[in-house]
């Protein structure tokens, strides 16, 4: 793909802080007033969900020029390059094809498909295997537990898809360990016995010193429980691209799944990274997630303007970081299955995008990723969505509501859905002055105790706020879920001009713990800043 010009040179992006400044004091409430269907008409439906986006501070206008803008940003050409195996990134040279992982055909890409379809088979074998309580560990026993061990992309997805799913939980439990704590693997291999106990060791490089060292302490506590090296083949299994690294580490190429170099860390839950979920949930539980991302893609591919959700999604993103001064954004999905959405989304977005040159290199004059956060619906309640109502930061939020519960109690999720509808209403219509004092009065205050009180209770209002529902969280609508994010994603970095697909920003942090790891370890390695240096003695100092 060839180099385009900087956002803030694209003429669509003047009209829009022309239109920026002129909506910045208008108010979302009088934008209804004007126009009484707004409800409706900003509301776009894809693969089994629906964006309402009535609450933006937006009109037709600004809907235009955003458009307009994704034109001049070459947007849908970037789109056609995703899926036809372009180098979309371009300082790695290589095509971002997640998409293929989740496709029923391969078109063009004949041999690359073949692969994905071979991986899959082998999944399959695994998870249905695992199912039918077939594999056993190294005294007999049937494997009961599987322990995915991965950190990043080679976690968070799989981490998030089973949590979500539990409804759909199928025999064999699988846990997820990612931190290089210690604690974290000890915690979870507490529980489980070694012999009914499976590891999947996720990394797509293999290189990864958390991984590693979890998967090392794995190994030992196999050994140590009376399993020999021989053994460790009924109870290791290998998802990586570096076949060779996983053989040196002892896995048996036979008991290596594949990736590839065209699949990116935090775009894997769909490959051979997702095999504890197949496992978790069953294959065709897994095939139906793959199928409903699908369904998102081809919404995507052929859509246009504000029908295509993620590029729709994605524009607002710009509009309020690029021209309104947003550097947050709050994701709060009112279902308890979801929570570890917002850490996905984290890695997702941040490490995309989350970046301060072009693709070309150019540095950027505007701002890209707005930090991510928030949590589950209603616990974000009792916590910071008072800084939501009253802070003064600007902070779209995404609310995403299931309209059923997986649970047998409809009437006590009805509570959750008017919590989420409320907390959507009460960034919009807010509190004024003259409503509080008359709250106040009503509940019996004078008029000097209500008048010094009143203005604590103002809440301005006008926050923008997406809604996402979806009638029931299924296997189908998770996988459209985590795509139409993916798709956001990616097409935000094409507003911005940036790789979306690289993190060159990670690398630092590794090389200097591995040059503070020599410190610690007693050799004489590099000597550091005064800070660091203070502390690394300190720990020394400490009794292990
Ligand atoms: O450190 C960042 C990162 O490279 C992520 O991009 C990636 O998802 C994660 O580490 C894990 O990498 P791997 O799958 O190679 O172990």
């Amino acid at each position: 793909m060839t180099a385009r010009e900087l956002l803030t040179q694209l003429p669509a992006f003047k009209a829009l802080q022309q239109q920026a400044s002129e909506l910045k004091n208008q108010s979302v409430i009088e934008l209804f007033e004007q126009d009484p269907q707004r409800g409706e008409t900003y509301t776009v439906e894809a693969a089994g969900l629906q964006l309402d986006y009535s609450k933006h501070l937006i009109d037709d206008n600004t809907l235009a020029s955003l458009s307009a803008l994704a034109d001049q940003a070459a947007v849908y050409s970037g789109i056609t390059a995703l899926f036809e195996g372009s180098h979309v990134n371009n300082t790695e040279d290589r095509p971002a094809l997640h998409t293929l992982l989740r496709a029923s055909r391969g078109d063009t890409l004949r041999e690359r498909f073949a692969d994905v379809c071979a991986a899959r088979e082998q999944m399959k074998a695994v998870a249905d295997k695992l199912n039918r309580g077939d594999q056993s560990g190294f005294s007999g026993k049937t494997i009961t537990d599987v322990v995915s061990i991965g950190i990043g992309g080679s976690d968070l997805g799989p981490r998030l898809v089973t949590e979500a799913l539990q409804p759909y939980q199928g025999i064999v439990r699988c846990h997820y360990v990612a931190n290089v704590d210690p604690a974290d693997l000890e915690q979870t291999l507490a529980e489980l016995h070694p012999d009914s106990t499976l590891f999947i060791v996720c990394s797509k490089s293999f290189l990864t010193e958390e991984t590693l060292a979890n998967a090392l302490s794995a190994r030992q506590w196999l050994l140590q429980a009376g399993a020999s090296t021989a053994d460790l083949d009924l109870h290791f299994l290998a998802v990586t691209s570096n076949l060779q690294a996983a053989q040196s580490f002892g896995i048996s190429p036979c008991n290596c799944l594949p990736l590839w170099d065209w699949v990116g860390g935090r775009y894997s839950v769909w490959s051979a990274v997702g095999l504890s979920c197949a496992i978790a949930l069953g294959w065709e539980n897994f095939c139906d997630f793959l199928a409903g991302a699908e369904r998102m893609d081809e919404h995507f591919r052929h859509s246009r303007d504000s029908d295509n959700m993620p590029l729709l999604m994605s524009l607002l993103e710009i509009w309020y970081c690029d021209f309104l001064g947003a550097k947050n954004h709050v994701v709060l999905p009112y279902d308890h299955a979801l929570r570890l959405l917002p850490d996905f989304l984290q890695q997702l977005t941040m490490e995309s995008n989350g970046k301060r040159v072009s693709a070309a290199g150019r540095s950027l004059d505007y701002t890209t990723a707005p930090a991510l956060w928030g949590s589950a619906g209603t616990i974000g309640q009792h916590s910071f969505h008072q800084l939501l109502h009253q802070g003064q930061l600007l902070c779209p939020a995404d609310f995403i509501l299931p309209l059923s519960t997986h649970t047998d109690k409809a009437e006590q999720h009805s509570k959750l859905v008017a919590n989420c509808l409320a907390q959507s209403r009460a960034m919009l219509v807010g509190r004024s002055l003259e409503d509080a004092r008359s709250a106040l009065l009503a509940r019996g205050m004078s008029d000097e105790e209500a008048e010094g009180l009143a203005p604590h209770l103002v809440i301005p209002g006008n926050r923008p706020n997406s809604i996402i529902t979806l009638t029931t969280l299924t296997p189908a609508t998770l996988g459209a879920l985590l795509a139409l994010y993916e798709h956001r994603t990616y097409c935000s970095g094409l507003l911005w001009g940036i790789n979306s697909f690289d993190q060159w920003g990670v690398e630092l942090g590794k090389e200097i713990s591995a040059e503070v790891l020599e410190r610690l370890s007693g050799k004489e390695g590099k000597i550091m800043d005064p800070a660091t240096e203070r502390l690394i003695k300190a720990w020394k100092d400490t009794p292990q």
